[in-house]
């Protein structure tokens, strides 16, 4: 028999995202394998038990491996299945996944976004829908998307959430729904993965709602594909910039929703929904028969390389609600001008004055005395990067975030760089950084899912035997 002595991890989906999770925790994030009381991962059929295990004081990494090595392995062009390892490890079918979920469990969620109601999936929403105890008459008139419910019934369990689906976003009513599942079961929803993960923008936008500062618009590059292709497109070809992003994997096979500017507009949905804000964006093009980047050719940019750099931008009026995606030739004098490669950026224009900050070390700052009271910049740098930050002056601050990485083979980056800045001037947070990726997405994941664990001193609590062999 084996007890459970901490909350588990539930990694809500094993894809590119999830297997990242997995990985990263067999490196050593966090020292998890030591510090949880088992791991639950499931996939769209399958849930796999991983105790912790009191002979080995850790969870079993061996068990991780197998379950990583199995979802990584790609037969006929589709991922392996958690099912496919019923005789090695200790499987169970999908529907028993609530049995394992406890109060104080930390769910990653890693399911497919989804805006609109799939069909396909609609026996499974009414499955989940029917677990919703005391639903809402919006719960039960609409069909919800699967990641959505999920994220309802882990927490009516008592777990907290980190989301790195958008689906929450889909409509106002979906995060509002999940806001209040929350709070009546007094955990955290945290959809730190859903809009610039890795730079941790959902959590600026939420210290600014938080602080009663608002936001008057919002500009941002949020599609780190089309960025890199129209910066490579000046170098090489339209065409030539578009492969070479698909061999880096930097484009999906199927680019549509990246060149056509949906993903960038579910993006800037996302961020008007977490203002409260029900925003619908538009997507234009160069001219009226396309949309996004769709129809830039080379000719069309050799013709505008005088006036700047063409770039996918997404705005937003905060006062107005309208939300629009569209190419622009922006100058040097925007700050969106020096976002290059995958990068993504969000300048927020505020209706007040932040404070400055003094450079420094914020490692050393930390440590300095705490009653003193802290500029307003620095009280959000030290609540939200958690790791050593350099502020170099004037309200600039460069974030140095590190991951362990399991192996070469893997494109596992080691750390990656955040960009903070305020502009006095025009008023303007800007921040730039890794807007996704599955290592970066995950990294992010995981420290949020640690620092919820930590706050809720969840990390070791005694004697619990939640899940035994
Ligand atoms: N990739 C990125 O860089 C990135 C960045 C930020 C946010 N995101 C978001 O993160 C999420 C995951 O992205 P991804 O690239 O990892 O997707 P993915 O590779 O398609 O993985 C999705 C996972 O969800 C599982 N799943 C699907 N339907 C399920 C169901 N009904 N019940 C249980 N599990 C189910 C799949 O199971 P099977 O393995 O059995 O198919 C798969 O393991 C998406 O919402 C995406 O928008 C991604």
């Amino acid at each position: 028999m084996t007890e459970k002595l901490g909350s588990s991890l539930i990694v809500l989906g094993a894809g590119g995202v999830g297997s990242s999770v997995l990985e990263q925790i067999i490196a050593g994030s966090h020292n998890f394998m030591r510090s949880l009381g088992g791991i639950v991962v499931v996939d769209s059929g399958h849930l796999v038990l991983i105790p912790y295990d009191s002979n080995l004081g850790a969870v079993n990494e061996e068990h991780l491996k197998l379950v990583l090595e199995a979802k990584r392995k790609v037969v006929d062009g589709k991922r392996g299945s958690l099912g496919s390892l019923r005789d090695r490890l200790d499987i169970r079918e999908i529907g028993e996944l609530w049995d394992y979920i406890n109060k104080e469990d930390l769910a990653i969620n890693t399911l497919p976004t989804e805006f609109s109601n799939s069909e396909s999936g609609k026996k499974t929403q009414d499955a989940l829908t029917a677990r919703i105890r005391e639903p809402s008459p919006f719960l039960l008139a609409n069909h919800i998307p699967i990641s959505v419910l999920y994220n309802i019934l882990a927490m009516q369990e008592g777990a907290h959430v980190v989301d790195a689906s958008k689906s929450a976003f889909g409509k106002r009513e979906y995060y509002q729904a999940i806001n209040m599942v929350a709070s009546s079961n007094c955990v955290d929803y945290d959809p730190n993965g859903a809009i610039m993960g890795p730079t941790s923008a959902f959590a600026v936008l939420r210290w600014l709602t938080e602080h009663s500062i608002g936001i008057k618009s919002v500009r941002a590059i949020l599609n780190g594909a089309t960025n890199y292709i129209l910066g490579r497109a000046k170098e090489i070809s339209v065409e030539g910039a578009l492969r070479e992003a698909q061999i880096r994997k930097i484009a999906e096979s199927d680019p549509t929703a990246d060149i056509e500017g949906y993903d960038p507009a579910q993006k800037l949905r996302v961020i008007g929904n977490s203002l409260d804000l029900d925003v619908h964006p538009k997507v234009s093009g160069i001219d009226d028969k396309h949309r996004g980047i769709d129809g830039v050719t080379n000719e069309y940019l050799q013709k505008i390389r005088d006036n700047g750099k063409l770039k996918l931008i997404c705005t937003l009026d905060t006062t107005t609600r309208e939300a629009i995606v569209r190419p622009e030739i922006v100058s040097p004098d925007d700050p969106l001008y020096d976002v290059d490669g995958t990068q993504n950026a969000i300048v927020l224009t505020l209706d007040q004055k932040l404070r400055l900050i003094e450079p420094g070390n914020l490692d050393i700052i930390r440590k300095k005395d705490t009653t003193k009271p802290e500029p307003d910049i620095l009280k959000m740098l030290l609540s939200i990067y958690r790791h050593t930050t350099t502020i170099s002056a004037n309200g600039t601050s460069t974030v140095r975030v590190t991951y362990p990485s399991l192996s070469e083979g893997h494109r596992v980056y080691n750390h990656y760089k955040i960009q903070f800045v305020y502009d006095p001037r025009r008023n303007q947070l800007i921040i730039k950084g890794p807007g996704a990726g599955a290592a970066e997405t995950a990294a992010a994941l995981l420290d949020a899912a640690y620092a919820t664990l930590e706050r809720r001193g969840a990390l070791v609590v005694p004697a619990r035997k939640l899940i035994t062999l």
